[in-house]
């Protein structure tokens, strides 16, 4: 079967010597449904803006779709990281999962695609409100809406669950299964426990690849959970990259 996303030895910085990733394998398939953990600053999010081609690697190959990225882009689905930004300006729900359709416009069929898509996501009855007055939740599901109006093959998120609170995360879960049965999905996410009852596979990430598995192999969960433990008890990534220097670390 073919790859949704396939990387092969992929290595970028930001800066000319500064490893954000190093040498990294990461391999998606179609219909996965894959968890990308790993401690802050460990190049999560770098890794989602590879694959998007909004970053060009180092070294390294990357295809999405079987396609180089950036010619794969109209085919994905992109949640970013919340950036805490006010939605202040006049915009409703609507609005804002239109921007999600090429040119972003409000013609007659933008409108109705949206508001389809809104109804999926259980939040029609939102469309006229102010995006800046939507809860976390709310505003959440409106953002994947804006990720899936365009009908994208692949959704990647980038931890989606951060503004949710407890009793919105198990509807959330549910959505993303009920979701999978048609796209991939690449999630960002510091929530372990959590997703590693929902997800079908994991990748630790720590600069480099620590561990990608099926999360149904106890011994992949317990490495995985390991990374976040490691972050936990010795502080910085730095320290948790030392144990894996022979596989090449930071500086
Ligand atoms: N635009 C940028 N310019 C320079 N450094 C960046 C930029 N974005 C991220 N970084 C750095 O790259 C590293 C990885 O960041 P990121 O991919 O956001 O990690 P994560 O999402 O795992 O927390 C961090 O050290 C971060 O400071
Ligand atoms: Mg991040």
């Amino acid at each position: 079967m073919r790859s949704a996303v396939s990387l092969r030895g992929v290595s970028f910085g930001y800066q000319p010597g500064r490893y954000v990733l190093r040498d990294v394998d990461f391999e998606v398939e179609t219909g996965g449904y894959t968890a990308v953990i790993g401690p802050n600053g460990g190049g999560k999010s770098t890794l989602l803006k590879i694959m998007l081609g909004l970053l060009e690697p180092w070294t390294g190959t990357v295809e999405v779709l079987g396609l180089p990225p950036a010619r794969a882009r109209h085919r994905i689905g992109y949640v970013p990281q919340a950036s805490g930004a006010v939605l202040d300006f006049p915009v409703s729900a609507l609005d804002v999962v239109m921007m999600g359709l090429p040119g972003g416009r409000s013609t007659k069929r933008a409108r109705s695609a949206a508001l389809s898509t809104m109804e999926r996501l259980g939040i029609a009855g939102l469309s006229g409100m102010h995006a800046g007055s939507l809860s976390g939740g709310q505003r959440q599901r409106a953002f994947i809406a804006r990720a899936l109006v365009g009908s994208p093959e692949i959704l990647l998120l980038d931890e989606p669950a951060a503004s949710v609170d407890p009793e919105g995360q198990e509807s959330f879960y549910e959505l993303m299964a009920e979701l999978n049965r048609t796209v991939t999905i690449v999630m960002v996410t510091h929530d372990v426990g959590a997703v590693s009852n929902h997800v079908k596979t994991i990748a630790c990430l720590s600069t480099v690849m620590v561990s990608h598995g099926e999360s149904l192999e106890t011994e992949a969960v317990a490495r995985a959970y390991g990374c976040s433990v490691d972050l936990v008890s010795h502080g910085t990534p730095h320290r948790v990259l030392g144990k894996h220097e022979g596989r090449g670390g930071n500086d």
